[in-house]
C-alpha cells in the first residue's frame, strides 16, 4: 500500500487505494469509508480553465460558482459555448447578482434551446415559460423530495435556469446530486441488473391532486405515462447516469410492484449520499443552472412562514436513451 503523501498539483487521490476497506454495517445498509470513485472526476474538474469566467467548485464532482459573467448582457455566443461546457462539467452552476428581469431570465435560458411550459405550476404573470414558486406563510414549500424535473414528459427538460427573486434570511437552500457520480458508485452486479431496464414516469405521482376531475381525461391523454430507461447515457458528455426519482417515477417495466418499488427506492435515494451533493445558499438574484439528466435536486423547506420567490425557465431536452 502506498502511504506516501501526495505532491501538490498531483491529480492522484489519496483515499482511493482506502476504498477496498470500507466498512459495511449490513443491518443499516451503512457504507462507510472513502468513495474513492469520486477522485478521477473531481481531478478533472480542478484541471479545467475558462476565458469567459472564473468557476470555484463547490462540491466533490457537482456544482460551481461562475464569477465574471453578466447574464443581464446580450452575452456572445463563445461566452454561451463556454457556460453550456461549464454546465455540463459541474452539472449545475450558479452566478450571483443578477438582477434579471423576467424577459431577460427567459432570454438567456432561451440561448439554450426551446422552452417549456410547465401545465400544472403557475407561472409569471408576463411570461409563460416561467415558472413562479411563491412561498409564503399561506404557500408551504413542496419540492423538498429529491426529484429531476418533468421525467412524465416524453422529452423531459435538458436544463433549468432559476432565479432567486426573494429569498429568507435564513434557509430555503437548494441541494443538487450528482446521479452520474451515483451510477459509478454502485456495485456491479447492481449496475448489471439495471442497465436494460426500463421504467415509467407518471405526473399524477405529484400534480394529480390539481387537475379537475372533468380534466384528467384529457390531461391524461396529453401526458400519457412515459418510459425511460433506469439508467441513461448523457447526450452531450456520454456519461452513464441514474434517471429515476420518487416523485415522478412510478415502476419498473416487468417487475412486480415490490420488487419495483425497492429497487427505485434503493436508487433514487442514492442522492441522499453526501459525497454526490453540493448545497447552494441562495441571495436576491442569484441565479442557479442544472443539468437535469446528471442531477437530481431539492428544495429545503425551512422557512416556512417567511417568503421565498423564485422562477424557472426549463430547456427543453432530447428523449433519454439508454
Ligand atoms: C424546483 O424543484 O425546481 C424548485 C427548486 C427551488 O425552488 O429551489
Amino acid at each position: 500500500m502506498n502511504t506516501s503523501p501526495v505532491a501538490a498539483g498531483s491529480d492522484r487521490d489519496p483515499g482511493a487505494h482506502l476504498t477496498a476497506k470500507r466498512v459495511h454495517i449490513g443491518k443499516y445498509g451503512l457504507d462507510v469509508g472513502p468513495l474513492g470513485h469520486l477522485a478521477a472526476e473531481r481531478a478533472r474538474l480542478a484541471a479545467l480553465s475558462w476565458q469567459s469566467f472564473d468557476a470555484r467548485p463547490l462540491g466533490a464532482t457537482i456544482g460551481a460558482e461562475l464569477r465574471g459573467v453578466d447574464l443581464t448582457s446580450d452575452l456572445p455566443d463563445e461566452v454561451i459555448d463556454e457556460i453550456r461546457r461549464a454546465l455540463h462539467a459541474y452539472k449545475v452552476i450558479f452566478f450571483r447578482d443578477q438582477p434579471l428581469t423576467a424577459a431577460q431570465h427567459v432570454a438567456f435560458a432561451r440561448r439554450f434551446g426551446d422552452l417549456e411550459i410547465h401545465p400544472f405550476i403557475p407561472s409569471n404573470t408576463g411570461q409563460p415559460e416561467l415558472v413562479r414558486f411563491e412561498k409564503s406563510a399561506d404557500v408551504g414549500g413542496y419540492e423538498n423530495g429529491w426529484h429531476h424535473d418533468v421525467t412524465w414528459r416524453e422529452r423531459p427538460s435538458m436544463g433549468a435556469v432559476l432565479h432567486a427573486l426573494r429569498v429568507p434570511q435564513n434557509g430555503g437552500d437548494t441541494l443538487f446530486a450528482d446521479m452520474c457520480a451515483a451510477y459509478d458508485g454502485l456495485d456491479d452486479a447492481t449496475r448489471e441488473q439495471i442497465d436494460d431496464l426500463v421504467a415509467v414516469h407518471d405526473y399524477a405521482q405529484v400534480f394529480g391532486h390539481v387537475v379537475q376531475k372533468e380534466k384528467r381525461a384529457e390531461m391524461r391523454a396529453t401526458y400519457p405515462t412515459v418510459e425511460h430507461p433506469v439508467a441513461c447515457t448523457h447526450d452531450a458528455t456520454g456519461r452513464r447516469h441514474l434517471y429515476v426519482n420518487r416523485f415522478f417515477t412510478s415502476h419498473v417495466v416487468g417487475f412486480d410492484e415490490a420488487e419495483s418499488t425497492a429497487l427505485i427506492d434503493r436508487l433514487a435515494r442514492r442522492a441522499e449520499i453526501a459525497e454526490y451533493q453540493c448545497r447552494f445558499q441562495w441571495e436576491d438574484h442569484s441565479v442557479g443552472f442544472w443539468d437535469n439528466r446528471a442531477v437530481q435536486h431539492y428544495a429545503a423547506s425551512d422557512y416556512w412562514p417567511d417568503v421565498r420567490v423564485m422562477e424557472r425557465a426549463s430547456i427543453v431536452g432530447e428523449r433519454p436513451r439508454r
